[in-house]
């Protein structure tokens, strides 16, 4: 059958699952593309020979001696085969580099496909279980999945190689040579013959190849065809030709060498660089001791510390209360649902991206003995208004996403998901639900204590911050009651008090949830459902949560009935749901409640990232509103071992787990587990760059 290919956008118009044909062996099809997956003779060694040996893995991996991860790169993950040989090398050397292991996939296979092509290897049995557990759904972005305690890390970025390897960004080094640090040490080159799929085997590939690699980075394909190795010549790559595996002919594999001589001759010192605008550039994080402070224990600062933990760091986390997860994190019920809007926005793909990271962090913690109380009950969005509907179907036609992480409903069919007739449709995110964050901080803090020297300093109010000799010092009463290389400020909106100078447009609002007793009316409901307000089954207290109150600059923390009245209130646009809970007027003055104080940003995403050391970064792009070239400004800014998790605003449950990710992979020179450009929407200098951008 002659191979089709569509060049489609997979962030503008979703993903497809492989169609997939099986051989009398056994053997996996792509039906689009008229090749196999996989060879019919032995295809685990094949991987052996192909890419793990040619990239001389064995090897390198003993005399790894850099601080960071080794990462592989490959070009179509398929069936996983290449990842699962790779990670049960790892596991017989015994190896103690970490593995970041990124694939890319433009077509991924169904999850019943995957488990029958994984059947195959008795041998790799136990981490296909393992992979196939933690396995994503068909979702456009970066999937983070852990393996061995966070030892080897598996990238799965689907999407169009074109589309993602844009999206990689490297890490700047003015030290290095070439000024970019190496982001990739290993290429396994796999996606299908080149004939049968040119569209992936273009010189832009090579050209990305060079830029996220230094010299001495390898690669390894099973193809042998000319223009890829003229193409990786081209790009810098020293090429050799090796016999074939099984009936094949030749092979290829090499290393990267630089392109300091093909480009010197060509009038040009500089190998290809990245489009990122150099305000934007991560830079090598430098500092001997892997100690860093967190001040906040909140969702911020516990999924901080789980990350870090998991690198290696020793870590001291400072909270004023006497506990954990007593600020805004400390609600008994919070809804975890994925923001949608109707195209592939920044908060969407965010926090898709971030939906389905907490759901792999809440088995994890729960497989470690956890008991964390929550349930994926599914979240209802009912649309009561015809402009939200119009608007929820242009989300399910734009975005195309498995129906199991959301699909339209009808009227008729909300109370079959949620237990209560709402008469209106809605969005049905079946896998989504609620949970207690406050037991998620706790688990997310003792789990990092289990793996690394972890202090807290509960009952401490800092008052100040300062640096001294390379350290961040933390002040209480007169007092230095701790330092470090490294700070992470996850303290919400009492940060700008601490550091004003940073002028981050961070704001305080107030919030308060009520807990309306169960009745038997709304002990029928199953899910939760959010509109104007949401309300949430109950927990095993009896109570539910309805929420929540908004209100913006005050941060008194007062339980007030008014605010149960008023989200009582923005309950009435769904009638039948408000009229399931005891309203009168004396009942109310009962009801428990809780208020705490979000901490919001002004274009509403969090505040995630290194931050720039502000005085050099308005020196040093002063004149970015000219426009001039990226090359005549500084290539990174200058940095200062301060990290911001912050501004989580409504929805921290989901946002601060990925974003703690980001910070990790940033303090340790990982790859990003978020695309570039998201990375930059999230970053602190956003707002100085706008500044910058605007002055005149
Ligand atoms: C009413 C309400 C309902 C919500 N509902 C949901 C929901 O359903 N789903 C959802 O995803 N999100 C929800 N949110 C948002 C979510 O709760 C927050 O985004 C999240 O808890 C923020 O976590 P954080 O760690 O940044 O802040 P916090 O949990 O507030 O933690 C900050 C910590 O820093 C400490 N601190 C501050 N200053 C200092 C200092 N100087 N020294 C030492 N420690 C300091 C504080 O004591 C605090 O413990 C809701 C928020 C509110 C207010
Ligand atoms: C030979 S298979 C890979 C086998 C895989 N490495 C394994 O271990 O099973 C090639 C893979 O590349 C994917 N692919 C093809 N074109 C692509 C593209 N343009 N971008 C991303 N992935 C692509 C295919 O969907 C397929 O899964």
């Amino acid at each position: 059958m002659a191979c089709t290919l569509v060049a489609v956008k997979p962030w503008r118009l979703g993903l497809n699952n492989a169609k997939i044909n099986w051989d009398k062996h056994g053997v996996p099809y792509a039906c689009d593309f008229n090749d196999v997956y996989f060879s019919t003779e032995n295809a685990l060694e094949e991987s052996r020979c192909i890419f793990i040996a040619a990239n001389q893995l064995t090897q390198r991996w003993s005399q790894w001696s850099e601080k960071r991860a080794f990462v592989i790169a490959e070009t179509g993950f398929g069936s996983g085969l290449n990842f699962l040989a790779t990670w049960r090398h790892w596991q017989q050397q015994q190896s103690h580099v970490t593995l970041v292991y990124r694939a890319i996939e433009r077509f991924p296979l169904h999850v019943q496909d995957l488990q029958r092509c994984l059947q195959n290897w008795d041998e790799l049995q136990y981490l296909s279980t393992a992979l196939i557990k933690q396995y994503p759904p068909a979702v456009p972005g970066f999937h983070r999945l852990y393996f061995e305690q966070g030892r080897v890390i598996l990238d799965l970025c689907l999407g169009d190689v074109s589309d993602i390897l844009p999206q990689w960004s490297a890490y700047f080094d003015q030290q290095t040579p070439d000024t970019q640090a190496s982001m990739v040490d290993a290429w396994y080159l796999d996606g299908f013959a080149p004939a049968k799929n040119p569209d992936m085997w273009t010189p832009d590939l090579y050209q990305h190849m060079a830029r996220l690699s230094q010299v001495g980075a390898t690669f390894g394909t099973f193809t042998a065809a000319g223009h890829v190795r003229r193409g990786l010549q081209q790009a810098g790559f020293k090429v050799d030709k090796q016999p074939g595996f099984g009936h094949k002919r030749e092979r290829l594999c090499g290393v990267y060498e630089g392109t300091e001589s093909l480009y010197t001759a060509q009038q040009t010192s500089k190998k290809p660089s990245s489009k990122q605008p150099p305000w934007f550039r991560n830079t090598s994080p430098k500092f001997t001791d892997k100690k860093a402070l967190i001040l906040g224990g909140g969702v911020a600062g516990t999924s901080i510390a789980y990350s870090l933990a998991q690198r290696g760091w020793s870590l001291h986390l400072v909270e004023a209360q006497a506990q954990l997860a007593r600020g805004a994190s400390g609600n008994a019920q919070g809804a975890v649902y994925p923001l949608l809007s109707a195209d592939w926005s920044p908060a969407t793909r965010f926090y898709l991206q971030a939906m389905l990271l907490i759901q792999r962090r809440l088995d994890s913690l729960r497989d470690a003995g956890f008991d964390i109380p929550g349930n994926w009950c599914g979240v209802l969005l009912p649309a009561s208004t015809i402009q939200q509907q119009k608007k929820q179907q242009q989300i399910i036609q734009n975005l195309q996403l498995p129906a199991k992480v959301v699909q339209l409903c009808s009227a008729s069919e909300t109370k079959q998901h949620c237990g209560i007739n709402l008469h209106h449709p809605g969005l049905w995110f079946s896998q989504a639900g609620w949970l207690s964050p406050a037991t998620l901080c706790h688990a997310q803090w003792h789990k990092a204590a289990q793996q690394t020297q972890a202090q807290l300093s509960l009952n401490c109010r800092i008052q100040k911050i300062s640096r001294h000799n390379g350290l961040w010092q933390l002040w209480r009463d007169g007092q230095c009651i701790a330092q470090a290389p490294v700070l992470i400020l996850a303290n919400a909106w009492e940060a700008l008090k601490l550091l004003p100078e940073l002028e981050l447009p961070l704001q305080a609002v107030r919030g308060q949830v009520s807990y309306p007793p169960q009745t038997p009316d709304s002990a029928k409901l199953r899910s939760v459902v959010c509109e104007t307000a949401y309300l949430t089954p109950t927990n095993t207290t009896g109570l539910h949560c309805l929420g929540a109150s908004y209100t913006p600059g005050d941060t008194d923390t007062t339980l007030s009935i008014a605010e149960h009245q008023q989200n009582l209130q923005q309950l009435q646009s769904l009638p039948a749901l408000a009229n399931s809970l005891d309203t009168q007027e004396e009942l109310i003055h009962d009801w428990a409640g809780r208020v705490s104080v979000r901490c919001s940003s002004r274009d509403h995403l969090p505040v995630v990232g290194a931050i720039p050391e502000k005085q050099a970064f308005f020196e040093d792009y002063a004149e970015m509103h000219l426009g001039k070239r990226f090359d005549t400004y500084p290539q990174e800014p200058r940095m200062q071992n301060l990290y911001a998790s912050l501004g989580h605003g409504s929805r921290g449950l989901l946002s601060a787990p990925l974003a703690a990710e980001l910070i990790a992979a940033q303090m340790n020179a990982e790859p990003l587990p978020l695309a570039d450009d998201l990375q930059r929407a999230l970053s602190p200098q956003r707002f100085w760059v706008r500044q910058l951008k605007s002055s005149t």
